[in-house]
């Protein structure tokens, strides 16, 4: 092994020596573990003092194992092993916290612009009364609101009353109301009668179509408004579970191989080849990876959901035309007067209250008015107008970002990637040695692709991501038992992409080996999501053009990519290594370091680290 590595690592260590323009460490691998010590320090892994002044052999190491000495011991392994789970943790968090806000924003932007179709709706209803049935108006208003917040309730899902049943509920009052004041203006209150009306009305049909109209067209974007809340929510506690998964002990060995063995080694500048760390994260994220297909699943049902409800302005419409319904209602009522006071006697057993009753001809003449053109009000066109299509902005908003979270539960192992390989790097680390190219298997997505791993093993599956899983599928599976026309996808839909998608759809079927995974590797991640392809990022966007850049992000990357400008800038400039004690003793800022730091193609990784990190230091 140490025949075939020497010539190699010495090209590599030669190479990144001139870069770097420090002559002078060109003996320190063989003799010193100072470059070990600085990238310990730099990455924030434990006390310095644990990293011994030159190589020697601690037999007990458990994973970064080779011939010859060593620069790690034991005990450094072991924070090794820490810091990368840490860092990947962190990683895999900053990309789904980016998922996670996206949903839970436009959830309660949702939320927000229903409620004031609501109240715009309310008091657009309230107006009709006002401006034509002004006896009504104080009696009816509380119906009204009772009407509208029955409805907002059936949206957010916080109670069970039916659409139907508010509509109806709102519509027996009605009748009373129109009864008394206009039917029979002047008709004394009587509560055995009232109670007659209100139970009656579906018999006495006063209002013909109008009320069942009401409700057909409401129930469809009420239905469908009600399960996208309940998807947001879903999605909320889906994230919520991905997001505390925990990373297994065979996958933090591997972490520990693929990013810090080759520290031991005094190879601090050498980057994982892209496939052996695909492979890695493939198996540590294996689990979150089977969340892919139920996810693309879950993200048709929200495009198809969102466009039930703004497509043609439904729910807008009618919310909005409740209105005319209610007043189309009221006048179906006063043309069947005759009808229903016959009807009325007969079920209410009325008619000797009725003779007792004598009401003006007056009021009843204020009744044909209702038949001219209402007066325009607050309620004109044109405010009416202004309601309008809201919903539909916050849906192609919102429909513009998740659309690339399509792929995101198989991506997220790439991603991870992005940030960890080099690219166009004559040489990498494949977990033993450092080779021209990976020579292993490359395996898919999955749980089931994982039996082939060569690099992790990958036991069960979690519980806690089998359960959400389980869950989210269940989700998908109910919706459409009641919405049999909602996120119905061919499997092309439903793939990754419209090159690689098809053979990928059963989990274990894609990209069995080696070659053509880099290509796919590369081609799904430009597919399906905007990545940051390196720290100082040149964007990629898939399908839209430049104007809607939308990046998921590690928080401190903005900072980290300026500081990593810094750096290139300093070490050019610099000429003297400064020596690990004093950076022992400065471990502050990464702008102070950075001046005096060495390793151009890790800064920005250590950056990232440092920064993030800043409030972690070890103490000793
Ligand atoms: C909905 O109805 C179920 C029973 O059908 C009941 O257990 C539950 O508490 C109700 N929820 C609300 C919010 O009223
Ligand atoms: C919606 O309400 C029903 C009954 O009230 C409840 O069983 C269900 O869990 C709720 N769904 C969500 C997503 O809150
Ligand atoms: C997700 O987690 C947050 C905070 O941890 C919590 O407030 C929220 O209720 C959770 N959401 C769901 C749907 O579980
Ligand atoms: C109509 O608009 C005016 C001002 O624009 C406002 O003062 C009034 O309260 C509104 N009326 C209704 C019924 O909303």
């Amino acid at each position: 092994m140490s025949r075939g590595l020497f010539p190699t690592v010495n090209v590599c260590w030669i190479a990144a020596l001139l870069i770097v323009h420090l002559d002078k460490a060109s003996g320190a691998r063989s003799h010193t573990c100072s470059e070990v010590k600085t990238a310990f320090q730099l990455r924030q892994i434990g006390p310095l003092k644990w990293v011994p002044e030159a190589p020697a052999t601690d037999v007990n190491l458990l994973v970064c194992k080779h011939a010859g000495p060593s620069c790690c011991t034991r005990k450094m392994e072991e924070s090794y092993k820490l810091a990368a789970v840490r860092d990947t943790v962190q990683n895999i968090r900053s990309y789904s916290f980016e998922l996670k806000f996206l949903l839970v924003s436009h959830a309660a932007a949702f939320q927000d612009t229903y409620q004031s179709l609501f109240t715009f709706s309310q008091s657009h209803l309230i107006s009709l009364f006002e401006s034509t049935y002004t006896s009504l108006t104080s009696k009816v208003a509380p119906h009204v609101m009772s009407l509208f917040s029955s409805l907002s309730n059936f949206i957010q899902n916080t109670s069970n009353i039916s659409v139907d049943a508010a509509v109806y509920r709102f519509y027996d009052h009605l009748f009373l109301l129109v009864h008394n004041h206009i039917i029979r203006p002047g008709i004394a209150e009587d509560s055995d009668l009232s109670e007659c009306l209100r139970a009656t009305r579906q018999d006495v049909n006063p209002f013909g179509q109008h009320a069942q109209t009401t409700v057909e067209e409401l129930a469809s974007a009420m239905q469908a408004a009600r399960a996208l809340t309940r998807a947001f929510s879903m999605g909320e506690n889906l994230m919520n579970a991905t997001e505390v998964a925990p990373l297994t002990s065979e996958c933090a060995r591997a972490l520990l191989r693929m990013q810090y063995c080759p520290h031991c080694q005094g190879l601090t500048l050498i980057r994982p080849c892209p496939e052996f760390c695909l492979n890695v994260m493939r198996g540590c994220l294996a689990n979150v990876a089977d969340l892919d297909l139920p996810w693309r699943h879950y993200v048709a049902i929200l495009e198809d959901l969102t466009h039930t409800i703004v497509g043609e302005h439904s729910l807008e419409l009618a919310l909005l035309g409740v209105r005319g319904h209610v007043h189309e209602a009221i006048q179906h009522a006063q043309l069947h007067e005759a009808r229903i006071r016959a009807t009325v006697d007969k079920v209410c057993g009325l008619s000797l209250a009725e003779t007792q009753t004598t009401y003006p001809t007056t009021v009843k003449m204020i009744s044909t008015v209702t038949l001219t053109p209402e007066p325009t009000t607050n309620s004109s066109e044109a405010n009416v107008m202004k309601q309008m299509g809201r919903l539909s902005d916050l849906r192609r908003e919102f429909i513009k970002y998740i659309v690339r979270y399509k792929a995101f539960f198989a991506a997220v192992p790439e991603m991870l990637c992005e940030g960890e390989v080099g690219r166009d790097e004559p040489t990498c680390w494949s977990g033993n040695d450092v080779v021209e190219s990976y020579k292993g298997r490359v395996v898919g997505n999955g749980f089931l692709a994982q039996r082939h791993n060569p690099e992790v093993r990958v036991r069960g599956p979690d519980a806690m991501l089998a359960e959400v899983k389980n869950r989210l599928e269940h989700f998908n599976q109910e919706i459409q038992q009641h919405m049999p026309e909602i996120g119905h996808r061919n499997s092309w839909d439903l793939g990754s992409g419209e090159d690689s998608s098809g053979e990928c759809d059963d989990e274990d079927g894609c990209q069995g080996s080696g070659e053509g995974t880099t290509k796919s590797y590369q081609s799904r991640s430009v597919m399906d999501l905007v990545l940051p392809t390196d720290l100082t990022e040149d964007v990629v966007l898939p399908s839209d053009p430049a104007e809607d850049i939308f990046l998921p992000t590690r928080p401190a990357e903005d900072e980290a990519t300026d500081l990593a400008e810094d750096v290139v800038l300093a070490t050019d400039l610099v000429e003297d290594v400064v020596l690990p004690t004093d950076l022992a003793r400065d471990n502050t800022l990464p702008t102070d370091l950075a001046g005096n730091v060495v390793l151009p193609t890790d800064l920005a990784k250590d950056v990232v680290l440092l920064t993030d990190l800043a409030n972690t230091l070890p103490t000793d």
